[in-house]
C-alpha cells in the first residue's frame, strides 16, 4: 500500500485557527500578541518567507510589525532597531529572517534578542533550556516536524529516529525534542558512514539536507514515517524534497509532500509561539 500523505497544509490551518480563537481570548483581556519581523536586503528567498509570515500574522489577528532594512545596514543599525523592539511592550516576538548580509555578525545578533521575544529560538538560552528539556520558545520548523510525526499517530518514544542535517535551525533542535520524547536518536550528516544502514533501521526520518533526492527511496524501512524538510527549487522551477518521493513512498507507512508539507507548519509554529510569548507576558 502507498503511504499516506501527511497533510500539513491542513494541520496548519487547524493550528492557526485554534491560534485565532486563543487571540481573541487575550483580546479580552487586552492583549494583542505582536511579532516583529526584520528583514534585512533583498535576498529573493528570503522575501517571500517574510511576506508570508506577516500575511499569516494578520490573518491570526496577531499584530505584525514590519521592518525592512537596505543591504547595506550595518550591524549597528540591527542592533539598535532590535534594543527599541526588545523594549517596545507591543512586541512580543522578534524574528530576523537569516541569512544576513555579510557584514552583519549574526551570533551577535541572535544574542542580542530578548530570550523570552525570541520566537525563532535560536538564542543560546532557548537553545540551552530545549536542551535541557525544560519549556521554552523552540525553533519553528523542528516543532512543526514533531507536529506533523504526531499527526501519524507514530508512538515517538522507543522509536529510532535519523535526523539527516545538523543545523542549528532544524536537525539538532528536531533531534533535542525526539530525545525529550524518548526516541532513540541518530544525527546523521555528510561525514556519516553507511547512511543507508542508519536510515534502513529507522522507523522516523527527518530530511534536512538541502540537497534533492539526497535520501533514496530504496533506502527507507517499510513502515517509516519520512518528514522532508527540504525545499529544492528544481531547473523546471518545481520544488522538490531531500527525499525521493515517489520510491520512498511504495515503503513508507507515512510520508510528507514537498510542498505542502513541513513548510505552513513553520510559519503556524512561529504564530503559536508569538502566542506562547504573549501569554508568558500576562502569567509572569
Ligand atoms: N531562514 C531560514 N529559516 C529560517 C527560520 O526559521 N528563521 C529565520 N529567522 N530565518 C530563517
Amino acid at each position: 500500500m502507498p503511504a499516506a500523505l501527511i497533510d500539513g497544509k491542513s494541520l496548519a490551518a487547524g493550528i492557526r485557527d485554534e491560534l485565532a480563537a486563543e487571540v481573541s481570548e487575550l483580546a479580552a483581556r487586552g492583549v494583542r500578541p505582536g511579532l516583529a519581523v526584520v528583514l534585512v536586503g533583498q535576498n529573493a528567498a528570503s522575501q517571500v518567507y517574510v511576506r508570508n509570515k506577516r500575511s499569516a500574522c494578520e490573518k491570526t489577528g496577531i499584530a505584525s510589525f514590519a521592518h525592512d532594512l537596505p543591504e547595506s545596514a550595518s550591524e549597528e543599525e540591527l542592533l539598535s532597531l532590535i534594543k527599541l523592539l526588545n523594549e517596545d511592550p507591543a512586541v512580543h516576538g522578534i524574528l530576523v529572517q537569516l541569512p544576513l548580509p555579510r557584514q552583519i555578525d549574526e551570533k551577535r545578533v541572535i544574542r542580542s534578542i530578548l530570550p523570552e521575544k525570541d520566537v525563532d529560538g535560536f538564542h543560546p538560552v532557548n537553545v540551552g533550556l530545549l536542551s535541557i528539556g525544560d519549556s521554552c520558545l523552540a525553533p519553528c520548523t523542528a516543532a512543526g516536524v514533531v507536529a506533523l510525526i504526531d499527526s501519524t499517530g507514530i508512538e515517538i518514544a522507543g522509536a529510532r529516529a535519523a535526523i539527516v542535517g545538523r543545523s542549528n535551525i532544524v536537525g539538532k533542535p528536531a533531534a533535542m525534542m525526539l530525545l525529550a520524547r524518548n526516541a532513540t536518536v541518530t544525527i546523521c550528516h555528510s561525514k556519516t558512514r553507511e547512511i543507508a544502514e542508519e536510515i534502513g533501521r529507522s522507523d522516523i526520518v527527518v530530511a534536512a539536507v538541502g540537497k534533492p533526492s539526497f535520501i533514496k527511496g530504496e533506502w527507507i524501512k517499510r513502515g517509516a514515517v519520512v518528514i522532508d524538510v527540504g525545499i529544492n527549487r528544481m531547473p523546471d522551477r518545481k520544488l522538490a524534497g531531500d527525499v525521493e518521493f515517489h520510491e520512498a513512498s511504495k515503503r513508507a507507512a507515512a510520508i510528507t509532500p514537498v510542498p505542502g508539507g513541513v513548510g505552513p507548519m513553520t510559519i503556524a509554529m512561529l504564530l503559536k509561539n508569538t502566542v506562547e510569548a504573549a501569554r508568558l507576558k500576562i502569567v509572569r
